[in-house]
């Protein structure tokens, strides 16, 4: 009798032995998901619960809710400087990436300063999105939509377009960016740059086709310049970039222009660190575009000023540096003085994101 009380006791226990660890993998398995969760919502700002899409959204490259002209409708010239924002979500927009073209305006008063748009932006967005509309503000910003499909017609990317590649490629708005990029300077001329630069002093002195470096060993081709006579280097770059679309490093973009050195220079890796000419082609160093380096880039938070880079026309933020985006104040820090002085509407509007 006794036994069999025991063994029922054992029994119990080890059901609930059984049950205990259930709830614990249970448990567990909630807390990893809501943990990825979490993370891919810090992350990417585009995420939404609904809809679990691991892939960039570009369901809206084709809306047609939109207040903006075409950019064929500007018919831009070869002294433009162009922005592009490639998500599906203009809503997140941030004062950081405003800066950026707020500082390109105001060192360029006479040049018109173009933010291209892949997706509609309607009449009620611009009425009621904050950033948006202190841009509006400044003369020479102009916003315009770019329609990806009509963009590449007439163009070596409209096959590749249109044959519905964007549809199926794994980071299709870093794809969509360069393309964007290649196929304005290709069509148009001038300078194209990222959102994570700050403008310090004006680019109108310089000759009308460089890259810069971003470090001693790289080329960094988040700000270049490209002329209309310059047009068949804008074109090799579309080429590359179709041709290795594959690889594209979807965090990092493209970065053709890289090659594109390597083929034009007859010194394939110029170390040097002043301007030096490939094929009519300058190469700035870095100090000129990227005086900070990415293991540096914390020094912009630290409190004081930026001292001893006269020779940069910009400074570049490194996207991963979440500056700007609200997360952090930094009152007073070297960051915080530089958007002060070079896009004084943007932090006079949003001053407690820097
Ligand atoms: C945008 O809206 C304004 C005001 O309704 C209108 O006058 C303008 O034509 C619209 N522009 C485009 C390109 O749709
Ligand atoms: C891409 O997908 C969208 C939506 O499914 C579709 O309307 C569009 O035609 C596709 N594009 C191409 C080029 O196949």
């Amino acid at each position: 009798m006794s036994k069999i009380i025991l063994r029922a006791v054992v029994v119990d226990r080890q059901v609930y032995v059984r049950n205990k660890r259930k709830c614990n993998y249970f448990t567990l398995s909630l807390f990893a998901l809501s943990y990825i969760v979490y993370v891919k919502y810090a992350l990417d700002p585009n995420f939404s619960l609904t809809k679990w899409n691991w892939n960039d959204d570009i369901s809206c490259y084709l809306d047609t809710n939109d207040n903006l002209s075409t950019i064929t409708a500007f018919n831009p010239t070869g002294r433009s400087i162009f922005f592009n924002d490639p998500t599906c979500n203009v809503r997140i927009f941030n004062p950081k990436d405003a800066c950026s073209i707020e500082s390109a305006a105001r060192a360029h008063w006479n040049w018109p300063v173009y933010v291209l748009f892949n997706s509609p932006v309607s009449k009620e967005e611009l009425k009621k999105n904050d950033v948006l509309k202190v841009l509006m503000k400044l003369p020479n910003i102009k916003f315009a939509r770019v329609n990806i499909e009509e963009f590449s017609m007439g163009t070596p990317a409209e096959g590749f377009v249109s044959s519905g590649v964007l549809n199926d490629t794994v980071c299709p708005i870093a794809l969509t960016g360069g393309l964007v990029k290649y196929l304005t300077l290709y069509k148009w001329g001038g300078i194209f740059m990222d959102k994570d630069f700050i403008v310090t002093k004006s680019l109108s002195s310089l000759p009308r086709n460089w890259v810069p470096k971003s470090d001693d060993q790289s080329i960094g081709s988040g700000i270049l310049a490209i002329s209309k006579e310059g047009r068949s280097i804008a074109e090799a770059a579309l080429r590359l970039l179709i041709k290795h679309h594959k690889n594209l490093d979807c965090a990092n973009g493209e970065n053709v222009m890289a090659k594109i050195v390597e083929q034009e220079c007859s010194t394939p890796n110029p170390i040097s660190n002043a301007a030096i000419s490939c094929n009519g082609f300058e190469i700035y160093g870095p100090q000129f575009f990227y005086p900070i380096e990415s293991q540096r880039v914390m020094e912009y938070s630290e409190p004081g000023e930026l001292q001893g880079y006269e020779t940069a026309y910009t400074y570049y933020l490194w996207s991963k540096m979440r500056i700007g985006t609200g997360i952090k104040k930094r009152i007073g820090s070297r960051y915080s003085k530089l958007t002060r002085k070079h896009c004084p509407a943007i932090y006079n509007a949003f001053a407690y994101k820097f």
